[in-house]
């Protein structure tokens, strides 16, 4: 199972830390996110302090799970975040993160965007493009500021990933084509109101082989050389984010043995190392508590209708993903049939797991597993269904961090026409 010291048996119960999971959720509900307090923490000092004594800073990846318990708990063990939009800023100054520690990444950031992020005063842009790169250059010139960038550079490495969480091909919309690269920072060099800092890319998501990384870290660095001998001052190295978690038999290496080998890799440069690791901090630390509605038999198939549908946890039905899925009891005498864990929500596409092994009654509690990350916050109301509550376990100790939507919630904002 993964992360079996934050979430294990005892006996035959299913704990988190040192609650067991039934009392979640007879306190709080389901369907329901519970993290780790402690899984969070470890995954972060897992990171830092694998760079040992060089200049580094990890920026985590808020579209991975942006709860201001989590952002905040990040931020007070010192790190940085990568944002992708102002609302995204929003939180992480509201959670008492550093602006001087965040990074904006994204193809389409808006001029309201910058501004907001140059009021903060934020670390750096990773501009995507030479059209955002002058716009940048004209917001900050109007706000009589200069904006520090990075470029986001496509370095074209097959990430070997899900195609739709892949970045770093050239086919992809995302960072600046390897090949213009250094055009554009002539042309940033040259503008009033930016100021070059650093050199960005990120190649994808849930890599669970080192290749890549290192391939890609090679054609920065061979960039990078190229930029200083152009006499360019590039102070940090942005290597972006991607590294897989174990969802079932992956096995991706050690956040530890990433680090080992992107250090090794950028050796006795002199630039600070960024990175923007998500679900590697978070994905393991959540899972999703659900009950069990109804049992349906049908000549084909056992299905086992749950209280949480692809509305909470999306990514089944959009990459096919794999969560395993376990009994928040497992003293069963039934004999276990192989069921399809479904939502409520009016599609087929509406699973949770295929073919999961489980002896079931009405009623039961299951705990889909590995959730921390794009759970949550690619979460949605549709066929208006509340968004889940969300409860961080410390200890002995449960903290509600996001209550229940209400009904109310879902509709305030809406008007009716004029009579
Ligand atoms: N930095 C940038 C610029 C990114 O685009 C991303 C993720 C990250 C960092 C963090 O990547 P991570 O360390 O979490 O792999 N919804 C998908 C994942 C989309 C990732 C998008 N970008 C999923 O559920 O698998």
């Amino acid at each position: 199972m993964s992360n079996s010291k934050s979430f294990s048996y005892r006996n035959a119960a299913l704990y988190c830390e040192s609650v067991p999971l039934d009392l979640i959720a007879s306190e709080f509900g389901t369907p329901c996110y519970v993290y780790s307090r402690r899984a969070l923490a470890a995954a972060y000092a897992e990171f830092d302090t694998a760079f040992a004594g060089r200049d580094h800073l990890v920026c985590y990846a808020v579209k991975a799970n942006s709860n201001l318990a989590i952002l905040n708990l990040f931020a007070g063990l010192g790190s940085g975040f990568d944002i992708v939009s102002g609302g995204e800023l929003h939180r992480v100054l509201k959670a008492g993160g550093d602006p001087g520690k965040v990074v904006f990444s994204g193809v389409g950031k808006r001029p309201d965007e910058m501004r907001e992020a140059l009021a903060a005063g934020i670390l750096c842009f990773n501009v995507e493009s030479e059209a955002e790169l002058k716009v940048l250059n004209q917001v900050a010139g109007d706000a009589n500021k200069t904006a520090r960038v990075s470029l986001r550079v496509n370095p074209d490495v097959d990430a070997k990933t899900h195609p739709y969480i892949s970045t770093g091909l050239k086919e992809n919309k995302f960072g600046i084509p390897f090949e213009e690269a250094e055009a554009v920072y002539v042309l940033a060099q040259s503008l009033v109101n930016v100021r070059v800092s650093g050199l960005d890319c990120h190649i994808g998501s849930q890599l669970i082989d080192l290749d890549p990384f290192v391939e890609a870290c090679g054609k920065m660095l061979g960039l990078l050389d190229r930029l200083e001998a152009r006499g360019l001052q590039i102070d940090h190295l942005d290597l972006g984010g991607g590294l897989g978690i174990s969802y079932s038999d992956e096995t991706p290496p050690l956040a530890r043995e990433y680090v080992a080998a992107l250090c090794a890799c950028v050796n006795h440069r002199r630039q600070r190392i960024l990175i923007e690791p998500g679900r590697a901090l978070v994905g393991n630390a959540g899972l999703l508590l659900t009950r069990v509605e109804y049992l349906k038999h049908t000549a084909h198939r056992d299905f086992a209708i749950v209280d949480a549908a692809m509305n909470d946890l999306m990514r089944p039905a959009l990459y096919d993903a794999y969560h395993e899925i376990l009994p928040v009891c497992r003293t069963k005498s039934g004999s276990a049939k192989p069921y399809q864990v479904v939502g409520p929500v009016c599609e087929t596409g509406d699973f949770l797991g295929h073919d999961r092994s489980l002896a079931l009654s009405q009623g039961d509690l299951l705990a889909v597993m590995s959730t921390g990350a794009y759970g949550m916050s690619m979460s949605s109301n549709y066929n208006t269904r509340p968004r889940a509550a969300e409860v961080m376990v410390d200890g002995e100790q449960c903290h509600l961090i996001r209550e229940r939507e209400s009904m109310e919630h879902l509709t305030a904002g809406e008007k009716l026409l004029p009579a």
